[in-house]
């Protein structure tokens, strides 16, 4: 591409310049933009624009290429960690042996709570989505880590860091925990991060939880799966009240609530329910009339994507997981042959082919959460948990960029021009 590109406008002519990244598409530099010509650009839902320089994730949607630090995805789930891929993500490059143990070693020693948080937890409803609680008590975090939360600093800035990741899985767990009566259980640093999970979910203090083995690596997949995605809403969300010079712990709870709806995160929830409500294979052909329907608001969740317009690179290793786990734990759940057979369809059917809409990463991880024994309502959490890695690498970067500015979109204004004011008696 050209290092220039022209525009005209109103007869005059300006130049700006045109970025190469790695790779990938150009940006055409516009900052000057409105300080030479005095118009906006216009792109609501972003998707000409780039926010932000960055070097930590990239993707190819056309090609269903998803790469972190250059590393594919599908390598990352096959031979990584979740504890590995969280190191590549905040630092760069994948650890050294000595690095990841310290790594994981200091992980390990902030996944307590301060203990004031469990009386916290008792202020919720029984019946709170525990979205809701993660919100609360995420946010919360910065009234009890006020040694964290002077983000000039570097080392309060990696301690944020390493606290919100290590906290996650307690936090999630305790929302469990409380959704169902049952007593909190600290967390246990002889485990592996994906095990202490999986133990402070589904163990008791009555009794010894024994981690299986593939169950601790399917979740352990699913969380590399779900780390990061590059400028996503709820990362978009994390950076811009970062911008601000908000709090870490503030900001990772601005993007669980973005991460919470239906058409991002919360889509994982969406599509195991809608896998549900179909319930067998032979009801498919109505739900795909549905949503290929103009007049019905109904569509296929878990399928589409804004950048993918080809197989969800995650989708794949997803659905293998499935399979492993659904094998190893004996379940043979109909939804599963209702989510094989109505990708089958869709993938076949023109309305879907057209439009390049493919299963996304949220398609098959119900299944396989639903079978380990979550209920839908912690499937975001989950994400959540996970994308937490992405959300803090990304904030850290941005903190760190020396051109850092404060998010401020403008707008293309359509209301009224000005005019006066009338009393009320005179309207
Ligand atoms: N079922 C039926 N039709 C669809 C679907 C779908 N799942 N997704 C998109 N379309 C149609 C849409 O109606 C539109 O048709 P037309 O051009 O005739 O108006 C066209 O495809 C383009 O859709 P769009 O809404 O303009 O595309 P978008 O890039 O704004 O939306 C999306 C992307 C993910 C929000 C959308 O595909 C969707 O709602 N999918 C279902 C929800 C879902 O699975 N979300 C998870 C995304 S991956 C994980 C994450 O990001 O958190």
């Amino acid at each position: 591409m050209a290092d220039k590109a022209s525009l005209s406008l109103n007869g005059d002519s300006f130049d700006y310049d045109v970025k190469p990244g790695t790779v990938g598409p150009d940006v055409i530099d516009i900052r000057k933009l409105y300080g030479q010509t005095g118009a906006f650009t216009f792109d609501p839902g972003f998707t000409s624009t780039a926010s932000c320089e960055s070097k930590i994730t990239y993707i190819d949607g056309d090609q269903g290429i998803l790469l972190h630090r250059g590393y594919p995805i599908e390598q990352l789930a096959e031979q990584s960690s979740f504890m590995e891929a969280a190191y590549l993500l905040l630092h760069g490059e994948l650890p050294s042996k000595s690095e990841f143990d310290t790594f994981t070693y200091t992980i390990s020693r902030h996944t307590m709570l301060h203990e004031q948080l469990a009386t916290f937890y008792r202020g919720f409803r029984r019946d709170a989505h525990p979205m809701a609680i993660m919100c609360g008590v995420v946010g919360a975090l910065s009234a009890f880590y006020h040694d964290s939360t002077d983000i000039t600093d570097p080392h309060q800035r990696m301690v944020a860091s390493h606290r919100l990741i290590a906290k996650m899985p307690t936090i999630a767990a305790m929302a469990y925990k409380y959704s169902i009566g049952q007593p909190f259980l600290y967390p246990d640093n002889s485990l592996s991060y994906t095990g202490n999970f999986l133990r402070m979910t589904f163990g008791v203090p009555a009794e010894e939880y024994v981690v299986d083995p593939v169950i601790e690596r399917a979740m352990d997949r699913i969380f590399i799966l779900h780390a990061d995605h590059e400028q996503n809403a709820s990362t978009s969300t994390v950076r811009l009240a970062g911008s601000s010079g908000a709090n870490p712990f503030a900001c990772i709870a601005a993007g669980i609530a973005c991460l919470w709806g239906p058409a991002h995160g919360g889509a994982n929830e969406a599509a195991l329910n809608m896998l549900r409500e179909i319930g067998t294979v032979d009801r498919i052909p109505e739900y795909i009339a549905r949503a290929k329907d103009k007049n019905d608001p109904f569509r296929l969740m878990g399928f589409g994507h804004r950048v993918y317009k080809n197989y969800d690179p995650r989708a794949k290793v997803m659905q293998k997981t499935a399979n492993e786990v659904l094998e190893k734990l004996g379940v043979d759940d109909p939804i599963f042959d209702v989510a094989r057979e109505l990708e089958q369809i869709a993938l076949k059917d023109e309305y879907f082919v057209e439009k390049k809409l493919y299963p996304n990463v949220d398609f098959y991880s119900g299944v396989i959460l639903s079978a380990i024994g979550f209920p839908t309502s912690m499937f975001t959490v989950l994400f959540a948990l996970a994308r937490t890695t992405g959300w803090v690498a990304q904030w850290n970067e941005m903190i760190s960029d020396p051109d850092q500015k404060i998010g401020r979109p403008r707008q293309l204004y359509t209301g009224a021009t000005q005019r006066d004011y009338v009393p009320v008696g005179q309207r």
